[in-house]
């Protein structure tokens, strides 16, 4: 797996002092009100766990479901497969939580859902910004690095349903993305 990443762009070291920062961040934002942080599965699994664990205030920890339809690196049409219940939204300050902000497609989509059910508010904080590829009007709230456009997988990334268990970042090698994916789960991957 190591093998097919070109370079480390983020060890662990330097993104667990990363998210050290905006967890600080997070807790001066939210010191005066509840609220719950919604990790958008499966990519931002990890960046939540480490971040909610830097976070001494109270909060609320619920899941949103979302795939892009393609498997490569180009996404596709975007579906929403759950929603936290709507007692978990209804009049709640939400903190999205997602791996990267690349098109900004998925996390616009997301917010306006949310505030559709009656969020009270929605504050967005992403892993990982890549703001050269952005196509909707959407600037994260809170993030822990800006990339440039390289397709990077690994802490929570994937490529085709993999490298999401790499503990740090990387830059997938040209080759391992240029060639049609061998066995790689079919169109719907979950982002
Ligand atoms: P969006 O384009 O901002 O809607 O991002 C959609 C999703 O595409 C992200 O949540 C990721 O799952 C995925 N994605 C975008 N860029 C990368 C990348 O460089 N590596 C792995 N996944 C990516
Ligand atoms: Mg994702």
């Amino acid at each position: 797996m190591q093998d097919d990443i070109d370079r480390i762009l983020f060890s662990e070291t330097q993104i667990l002092e990363g998210i050290d920062r905006v967890a600080r961040e997070v807790t001066g934002r939210f010191a005066d009100r509840p609220f719950t942080v919604v990790s958008v599965l499966k990519g931002s699994c990890i960046f939540a766990a480490d971040l909610i664990r830097r976070i001494p205030i109270p909060l609320e920890l619920a899941f949103v479901g979302a795939s892009s339809y393609g498997g490569g690196t180009v996404a596709g049409d975007l579906s929403v497969n759950f929603f936290p219940a709507g007692h978990e939204i209804e009049g709640r300050h939400l903190l999205l939580v997602d791996d990267i902000l690349d098109t900004g497609r998925t996390l616009q989509r997301l917010k306006s859902e949310l505030l559709g059910r009656g969020a009270a508010s929605v504050s967005t904080c992403v892993f990982l910004d890549k703001p050269s590829r952005r196509s909707v009007e959407l600037e994260a709230d809170l993030r822990v690095f800006e990339v440039e456009d390289l397709f990077v997988v690994g802490y929570g990334l994937d490529y085709a349903g993999r490298y999401r268990n790499l503990p740090f970042v990387g830059a997938l090698r040209q080759e391992i993305f240029s060639a049609p994916a061998q066995d790689a789960p079919g169109p719907g991957r979950a982002t």
